[in-house]
């Protein structure tokens, strides 16, 4: 498989064409950003980290019967996945209170959330990814009810997945943000899952091991990212077949 053009460069990864018009080459980039791109830096070995930590999850979540858009770890840095048509919209569960859903409704951090919430937000910087609801989603024709309904069967399923692999390795995923995308007339689960874009605390001192770090400044972030790597069992250092 060959590198093509850029096709579009977010905040954190960039995505290439290929030869191979149904697979898109995804490069996780050190770059971090937080607040819509308010506070960027450059981590060392954060693009690396993340391209592993999100070819395990993809990959558990395959074997866990939910559809991924990861095909197979490409280099160091860069993954091929199969190229979806994205649907505009971040669909968020959280199973503790933390972030928005704190600063929006004044409640504290870390309480319990029975059942876990879900949100929707549109994924548009300039206006700070407003939270929507799924009236808006289908009268704006983001998303049709159906596909509504997968995401968020989806969305749910990957959190009862998730939630008890963090739980066998004495942590806690706080919250998470998923994209999907179609795949032909498929719904399928796009874009990353990494500690960029989820929140995860140690089940014992509640210590924080997520892009928190970045956003409030607590140091160690990469750090942070390889001992969760670490407690699941991840080789950051695995040979890629080529
Ligand atoms: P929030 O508390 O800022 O609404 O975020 C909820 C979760 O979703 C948190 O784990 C961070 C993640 N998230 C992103 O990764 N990117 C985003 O643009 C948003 C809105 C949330
Ligand atoms: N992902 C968004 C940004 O990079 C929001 C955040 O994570 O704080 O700005």
């Amino acid at each position: 498989m060959n590198k093509g053009d850029l096709l579009y460069a977010g905040k954190a990864k960039s995505v290439f064409l290929t030869d191979d018009p149904s697979r898109l080459l995804i490069e996780f980039r050190n770059d971090t950003s937080a607040f819509d791109g308010e506070k960027v830096e450059q981590l060392d070995r954060k693009g690396a980290v993340n391209n592993r930590f999100n070819a395990f999850i993809m990959q558990h979540l395959e074997r866990e019967g939910i559809a991924t858009h990861f095909d197979r770890l490409v280099s160091d840095c860069e993954s091929c996945v199969k190229r979806l048509e994205m649907i505009p919209v971040e669909c968020v569960v959280r199973n503790l209170s933390a972030g928005s859903l704190c600063r929006r409704l004044g409640v504290a951090e870390g309480q319990v959330l029975s059942p876990p919430t879900f949100e929707f937000f549109l994924k548009n910087d300039a206006l700070h990814d407003p939270m929507i609801n799924e009236y808006h989603a289908q009268a704006f024709g983001w998303a049709t009810p159906a596909e509504i309904d997968v995401m968020k069967a989806q969305t749910f399923k990957v959190n009862n997945v998730l939630k008890s692999l963090f739980a066998d390795a004495g942590m806690l995923l706080v919250d998470f943000k998923l994209e999907f995308g179609r795949f032909g007339n498929q719904v399928v689960l796009g874009d990353e899952f990494t500690p960029d874009g989820c929140r995860i605390w140690d089940a014992q001192s509640r210590k924080k091991l997520d892009k928190d770090r970045f956003r409030q400044s607590l140091g160690s972030v990469v750090e942070s990212y390889e001992e969760v790597a670490a407690r699941l069992g991840i080789d950051l250092e695995a040979s890629i077949a080529s």
